[in-house]
């Protein structure tokens, strides 16, 4: 006998299989991907800064960040330094993006280049830094390989933020939302959603003295989470849409998430790796 299929697996198969992970940006998407990443910068900037310090940036002389984005993280750089900042992407379009963020910055270049093979010379930078990089890089190990190699000897390699999505912990859970912002979404895009783990692994393997931790072993308050929550409603609602759920669906997810914020009971935590390497 055929099992019948009930109306909330038909609902959770929708959101695994249909979700449009679409790599085609429009100029209204660019733009609101750009915000993202900023409104991420100021909101990571606590667990970032204490790294860069414990990396050597204030006295660095040559820094180069790679796969910089809007170019938010990479203004970090230059103003808690007072040496000068080489920042790349891949994607022209981010390069122009930073360029205009970065704009009346001046201790900073910018430039297109690939992290799996940067146009440097070795040994050309005291300190290396990676945010999100590794979760979106194609080879990572030749990613690392390479920001190793362009490393001075004695200099740092820094990976500032790499999330995990095998350690996220949520409750109270959803199990139809909670797969669209679990690992396969990120899959999907084309990312690795476990690329916390395996910095370690890079980063040894590409010949450097390496400690791992967590960048944020602080679990956010409610408020926090509600107040991230008001500034992000439209990324979460336009993911929602796209994975397939329907406007009546989204608002009672809503509506159950924003109560249990307001009780005071949601626990979300997303754990985000750091690697701090040092060529030998
Ligand atoms: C999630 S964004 C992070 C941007 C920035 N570091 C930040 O934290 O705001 C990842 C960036 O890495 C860039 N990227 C991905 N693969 C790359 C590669 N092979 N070489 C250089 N940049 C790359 C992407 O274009 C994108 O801008």
């Amino acid at each position: 006998m055929a099992a019948v299929e009930s109306p909330f697996i038909r609902t959770y198969k929708r959101v695994v299989d249909e979700f449009d992970t679409s790599p085609k940006r429009t100029p209204k998407n660019l733009r609101q991907f750009l915000e993202r990443l900023d409104r991420q910068a100021l909101r990571t900037a606590p667990v970032r800064h204490p790294l860069y310090f414990r990396a050597g940036l204030p006295d660095a002389k040559r820094i180069l960040d790679v796969g910089c984005g809007s170019g938010s993280v990479t203004r970090d750089l230059c103003l808690l330094t007072n040496g000068h900042v080489t920042a790349v992407d891949l994607d022209n379009a981010m390069v122009k993006a930073a360029r205009s963020t970065l704009r009346g910055v001046p201790n900073v270049t910018l430039r297109r280049a690939d992290a799996h093979k940067l146009p440097f010379e070795d040994e050309t930078f005291d300190l290396v830094v990676a945010n999100l990089l590794f979760m979106w890089a194609e080879r990572p190990q030749e990613a690392a390989d390479e920001l190793a190699r362009v490393a001075r000897r004695g200099g740092r390699v820094l990976a500032s933020m790499e999330p995990d999505y095998g350690g996220k912990v949520h409750y109270p859970e959803n199990p139809i939302v909670d797969q669209v912002f679990q690992g396969r979404m990120i899959e999907r895009k084309g990312g690795d959603p476990h690329a916390g783990r395996k910095l370690r692994t890079y980063f040894v393997r590409a010949g450097l003295e390496t400690e791992v931790g967590l960048s944020n072993p602080r679990i956010p308050s409610c408020d926090e989470d509600l107040a991230s929550y008001e500034v992000e409603k439209g990324f979460y609602h336009r993911a929602l849409a796209d994975a397939g759920l329907g406007p009546a669906e989204v608002q009672a997810w809503e509506r159950e998430y924003v109560a249990s914020l307001r009780e005071g009971t949601q626990l979300n935590y997303l754990p985000l790796f750091y690697a701090l390497g040092t060529k030998k």
